[in-house]
């Protein structure tokens, strides 16, 4: 299955429009020194607005999958309670048009744009998160469970955790790593509370989660260096895969981080490790690790690596694709995960366009090629891989970076809201036509 992925916070805008309440993510970037350039997604790429544009620009370049993520606020304007028709009825529109375009919905609950009236009550360091979320769950499952074959509960949880309420850079910007070790157990529990509640309600598609799980090495192959890779594996891949498949934190991390281990209640593993259908892979990078006492919890500094003959990204980010099936392996073996999809992965690239806006972006061919044949030789070495999604549709707003970072195989014109299909765009239509790089 081949697919392009984006988020409701990163192109929707209307951020206050037909009831929609406020989430972290509008207090946040509307607070000074939060994002690149103080930009918001206010406006973003106007997608609730131009949706059926969107949709039919999908369907022109032959995409067969298309993975987007609900506003919370837009279906509960504070997070519980009230449900708002029109929120629920702008995804009812956007799932039905993408079903008569013959593009399959695979649709994110949590892509981070969390309630702030919720956050007002703690946030996902309030347990009770994770019964407000299978509420919220409910509601959209009532509506749209019926037709959506794919679900994911949660995108990234270390992101959403860690980024949110330990090193602040995301909202809601809070810097404490007690309180992102109980989010995140509180991320976990609200999964598996979804999950109880899509199986209760007989619905016939798919549920699972997406995760993050970049490659690390050790910088060295000395001790110290070896112990910082696997603690730092142990954060961003065990915390969330271990109590999902094992019913258990990593008792080694736990112990490295003594005080801010999360309160865990009894029975709590046995919600959360409801078998699921799918595991969703986000790969971005593969980081060499370090030991480093100045390097935060994890005394661990992470470094960005090239492959021999790559460059780095607009965020600095390496490109390393081997890295893609190191993971993949690592985590089948592991885990013995059910179906695995790529469900992002991609590159931020600048691209000068011409008069007309078109961008001739060869270096993210050159970048999603090369991912793609990491991706097979995955498949080939025994991982169950069925789909592959490009992050993203199209430039949108890139969290704490703005609008500079362009990850799109559509270009957006942010003055104009104009959409131009780049080059990448044109040849991943040819891929999917032929089912593969045709090598
Ligand atoms: C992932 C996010 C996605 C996007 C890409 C670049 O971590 O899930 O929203 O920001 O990175």
């Amino acid at each position: 299955m081949w697919g392009a992925s984006t988020s409701a916070y990163q192109i929707e805008g209307a951020w206050n429009q037909d009831g929609k309440g406020e989430s972290i993510w509008d207090r946040f970037t509307h607070q000074p020194y939060r994002v690149q350039h103080g930009q918001t997604g206010d406006v973003a790429c106007d997608h609730y607005r131009r949706m059926p544009q969107d949709v039919a620009m999908m369907r022109e370049l032959g995409l067969q999958a298309y993975h987007f993520s609900i506003a919370w606020t837009r279906v509960l304007p504070e997070g519980r309670g009230q449900v708002n028709q029109k929120g629920l009825d702008f995804y009812e529109r956007l799932v039905d048009r993408l079903l008569e375009a013959g593009i399959v919905p695979n649709v994110t609950l949590n892509h981070w744009d969390y309630p702030q009236s919720l956050m007002d009550l703690g946030g996902w360091v309030n347990r009770d998160s994770a019964a407000w979320f299978a509420d919220y769950a409910g509601a959209v499952f009532a509506r749209l469970g019926d037709r959506v074959p794919f679900w994911v509960t949660h995108n990234e949880p270390w992101v959403c955790a860690f980024l949110g309420y330990g090193y602040g850079v995301h909202a809601p910007g809070l810097h404490d790593f007690s309180k992102a070790y109980q989010a995140a157990h509180h991320l976990l529990l609200a999964h598996g509370q979804a999950v109880q509640v899509y199986r209760q309600g007989g619905y016939p598609g798919q549920i699972g989660l997406v995760f993050d799980p970049n490659h690390y090495l050790p910088a060295t192959p000395s001790e110290a260096d070896q112990a910082a890779c696997r603690r730092v594996r142990q954060e961003t891949r065990e915390l969330f895969l271990d109590p999902i498949f094992f019913k258990r934190y990593p008792a080694a991390l736990m112990d490295w981080i003594g005080p801010h281990a999360p309160q865990v209640q009894a029975g709590d593993f046995e919600v959360i490790a409801q078998p699921i259908d799918f595991l969703g892979i986000n790969y971005y990078r593969t980081e060499a690790v370090a030991f480093d006492l100045e390097a935060g919890l994890l005394r661990a500094r992470t470094t960005p690596l090239s492959a021999p003959g790559w460059g780095t990204t607009a965020m600095g980010w390496g490109i390393y694709p081997a890295g893609l099936t190191a993971a993949l392996l690592e985590i089948h073996e592991k885990y013995a995960a059910p179906a695995m999809y790529v469900t992002e992965n991609g590159a931020a690239l600048e691209g000068v366009p011409d008069a007309n806006g078109f961008v001739a972006d060869w270096e993210r061919i050159a970048y999603l090629r090369e991912h793609l044949r990491a991706l097979h030789a995955a498949i080939r070495q025994g991982a169950d891989v069925r789909g592959y999604y490009v992050w993203s549709w199209m430039d949108n707003f890139e969290w704490a970076r703005g609008y500079g970072p362009r990850f799109g195989l559509v270009r957006v014109d942010f003055e104009t809201l104009a959409r131009t299909p780049k080059q990448s765009a044109y040849w991943y239509r040819d891929v999917i036509a032929r089912n593969g790089l045709g090598e």
